[in-house]
């Protein structure tokens, strides 16, 4: 029944920011996408009889992999499988049924806001038992495992159809395909307060959400129209694609420039929103008015207690390092206390198990709580209409408000894509090399406070992460980040954060790009960026 296929390793199957992502064509090759999963139960103890999740955005390639995956968990002696109807799970909702059906860990299919197709990109991410991302000692144990793996188990199973909700047999397992919708949408109903935003739809309250082609159409529609009642056609492009419609799911003023359009135009609804390919970002955008994601977990943070999940406050906030510390300054306001991680969602994990934190955000789109171990696209949405519905409030007002009482973080991330690797790495080489010289060096009107590059000590395993990003702090509180992406999957991103911090009473209406024009400056001026890349802009600025 169960059949041993003898494999060689491939070596460049380590997992990065969020799991292995390759072009599908990589994944396409014999043996590719076994040796990972494989290698992912192999380093998973206790799997006998126990069940695994599925999940997938939907992406080209995902049904196959998936099929590939249930046959391989069932001679892998797992007892059940559960996976979505059509292959479909967020990945949020996919860390929910984790936790809700008490599985051992996921694998969820996904390159999260990557172009999907046959020439785009496909990846494969493990979660464990409390839904979030495999922490770096299991990755890494995965990765270890994937440089001496010499077979992969099957069983001679045909294909079941992902189409039909039930119970199936696969070997000695059962497959269970569940409706992919249902226990996300009870979740974020014990969350938020749908009566008051019902009320406000009946007063009027218009809003639109961009699924992008991609994983929450299924979910924005029963949520936000078939649950609050909103208009139908509230949510656009929401037929999940395996090509996303060709876009680049990606939920930044860039890849969603037509509902930023929309919301800048005289017939903005009142609050607009995006998600990504597997439906764990957010963008925010009221009427007239673009909220950053470091602003929007400020202003999350700061009002969160008007929802029920949060009615009695939070424990604490969590932000990765390139994250603006708007947050911080709502922590310190509400005497909580404030994490910085590096970049991952995988780091907040701990903090929330810990009970340490309940709202954790990345300036890259993602937003999340203790209601899950993943950032969630949706919840945040929801968060922003329960907000709203209470305060009774324009977006633009609350910003204003928001800004009033904490100050300013005038925030831009550029992104430098597809640098050949040998001059990303260059440059960060140098400017590593540069830092003890920085404090006290003037650059432009700046000057240096201090430099390095960032270590994590997690505060509850003890563990440690170095080189996450070299961090320059000026005076006055501004401050440049560099640090390279990773989750490509060809060639080198340079990410550069720049963040500006204007004081209450300061200029806190103007705009984005001529805040940051010194800091811009100054981050060509330390890194060479120029010099290395022959760049002359960002191809990205979100
Ligand atoms: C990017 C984001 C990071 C996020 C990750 C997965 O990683 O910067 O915040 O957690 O995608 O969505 P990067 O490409 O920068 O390594
Ligand atoms: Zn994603």
């Amino acid at each position: 029944m169960i059949r041993t296929v003898p494999t060689t390793p491939f070596t460049d199957q380590k997992p990065g920011t969020s799991g292995l992502r390759k072009k599908v064509t990589v994944f396409q090759q014999p043996n590719y996408a076994e040796n990972f999963i494989q290698s992912v139960f192999d380093v998973v103890d206790d799997k006998a009889g126990a069940t695994l999740v599925i999940g997938g955005d939907g992406r080209y390639h995902n049904r196959e992999v998936i099929q590939v995956a249930v046959r391989m968990a069932a001679a892998n002696g797992f007892g059940t499988v559960i996976v979505g109807q059509g292959g479909i799970l967020s990945t949020p909702a996919a860390s929910n049924i984790i936790r809700q059906y008490g599985a051992i860990g996921g694998l969820i299919l996904s390159a999260s806001h990557n172009p999907g197709g046959p020439t785009e990109d496909f990846g494969i991410k493990y979660n464990i038992a409390n839904g979030g991302p495999a922490p770096e000692t299991v990755t890494d144990a995965i990765q270890a495992r994937t440089l001496d793996i010499d077979r992969w188990l099957t069983v001679e199973a045909e294909d079941i159809d992902l189409n039909v909700i039930g119970e199936r047999r696969v070997g000695d397992m059962t497959v269970r395909v569940i409706d992919p919708v249902a226990d996300y949408a009870a979740l974020m109903e014990t969350l938020f307060d749908f009566d008051a935003i019902r009320a406000a739809i009946a007063g009027g309250f218009t809003m639109a959400f961009d699924s992008m082609g991609a994983v929450t159409g299924p979910y924005a529609r029963e949520i936000l129209e078939n649950r609050l009642g909103f208009a139908a056609g509230t949510v656009r492009n929401g037929e999940p694609l395996e090509d996303f419609g060709g876009h680049h799911p990606d939920p930044n003023l860039v890849h969603a420039h037509e509902l930023y359009e929309l919301m800048m135009s005289p017939d903005a609804p009142d609050f607009g929103a995006a998600s990504d390919g597997d439906g764990d970002r957010n963008l925010i955008i009221g009427r007239g008015v673009y909220v950053t994601p470091s602003d929007s977990l400020a202003m999350l943070a700061a009002n969160a207690a008007l929802a029920p999940a949060y009615r009695d406050g939070l424990k604490g906030i969590a932000r990765s390092m390139p994250t603006s510390a708007a947050a911080d300054r709502v922590a310190e306001a509400l005497g909580i206390p404030m994490f910085e991680t590096p970049t991952g969602w995988k780091f907040f994990g701990n903090l929330l198990d810990a009970g340490r934190v309940t709202i954790c955000g990345e300036e890259s789109a993602g937003t999340g709580s203790d209601h899950v171990r993943e950032k969630d696209g949706l919840w945040a949405v929801l968060l922003w209409l329960n907000i709203l519905a209470v305060k009774r409030q324009p977006v633009m007002e609350l910003a204003r408000e928001h800004w009033a009482r904490f100050g300013r973080n005038y925030y831009a991330r550029h992104d430098y894509e597809g640098v050949a690797t040998e001059a990303a790495d260059g440059l960060m080489a140098q400017l590593r090399a540069s830092l003890p010289g920085l404090p006290g060096r003037a650059v432009g009107p700046l000057t240096v406070q201090a430099a390095d590059d960032f270590t994590y000590i997690d505060p509850v395993d003890g563990s440690t992460s170095a080189r996450q990003g070299v961090r320059i702090l000026f005076e006055g509180g501004s401050r440049i980040v560099f640090r390279l992406s990773g989750t490509g999957t060809s060639g080198a991103t340079l990410r550069v954060y720049l963040e500006r911090y204007e004081a209450v009473g300061g200029d806190l209406l103007a705009e984005t790009p001529d805040m940051l024009v010194d800091l811009i400056a100054a981050a060509d001026s330390l890194a060479g960026i120029r010099a290395h890349t022959g760049r002359e802009k960002p191809d990205v600025v979100t």
